[in-house]
């Protein structure tokens, strides 16, 4: 069976599929990765995919189930999913990374994710099967970071210690459907992709996979 890595947030906007083109492309030098794209109202990450340059197959959901050597699985879907979908996937995944920018309205929509899983868990009475983590995107320096991480550890929400920068990057990225790292016009490209390439470790530390 494939790990397999759902990026959801109630919210849109936050970098869902930019987060799961990146932590399946680190994941494609571990082993066969293939993408969900499951916002089928976008079709972003089908987008980003045309221009077959990424490390990774986009395919269907069962187009997935029934590849062969599948090792990691990543789903990205589209925002304000209805509840019984987004406990579908967490009953399906490893790992529930939900993206969030440090910004106030932002740490809304992302607990509102959280407090929804919650409660579902609480009443089924039963954990999980997904670890589920905060990952913060779009950092810009200042002290926004260091406030939503001490603002998620009071509400007992899990964040990754590593984060990932705001960059220009990401945008050319997706626009020519590359990786950030292929972004030669822009020179924290590579440090943006080593951005989620930290993400990507400490969310296989999570799921417990050797390193
Ligand atoms: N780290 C970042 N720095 C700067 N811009 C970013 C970053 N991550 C994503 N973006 C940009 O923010 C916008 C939204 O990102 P993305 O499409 O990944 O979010 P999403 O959550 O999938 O959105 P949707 O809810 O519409 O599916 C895009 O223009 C993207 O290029
Ligand atoms: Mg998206």
């Amino acid at each position: 069976m494939p790990k397999i890595i759902g990026v959801i947030s109630f919210k849109g906007g936050v970098s869902k599929t930019t987060t799961a083109v990146h932590v399946a492309a680190h994941l494609s030098a571990r082993g066969k990765t293939v993408a969900v794209d499951g916002d089928d109202r976008n079709r972003s990450l089908m987008n980003w995919a045309s221009g077959e340059s990424l490390p990774f197959e986009v395919m269907s959901m069962m187009e997935a189930f029934n590849s062969k050597g599948v090792e990691y699985l990543v789903v990205d879907v589209r925002g304000g999913l209805p509840d019984v979908e987004l406990f579908d996937l967490a009953k399906a995944c490893d790992l529930l990374l939900i993206p969030a920018n440090p910004e106030v309205m932002s740490l809304d929509g992302m607990r509102r994710t959280f407090d929804v899983l919650r409660d579902e868990e609480e009443r089924r009475g039963k954990p999980w099967q997904a670890k589920v983590a905060t990952v913060l995107t779009m950092v810009r320096p200042g002290r926004k970071l260091e406030q939503a991480k001490a603002a998620l550890g009071a509400l007992g929400i899990p964040v990754l210690e590593h984060t990932v920068r705001a960059s220009e990057a990401f945008k050319d990225a997706s626009s020519m459907g590359v990786l950030v790292r292929d972004v030669k016009t822009n020179s924290l490209a590579h440090e943006c992709w080593n951005d989620y390439g930290a993400v990507v470790a400490e969310s296989l530390r999570l799921v417990g996979e050797k390193q």
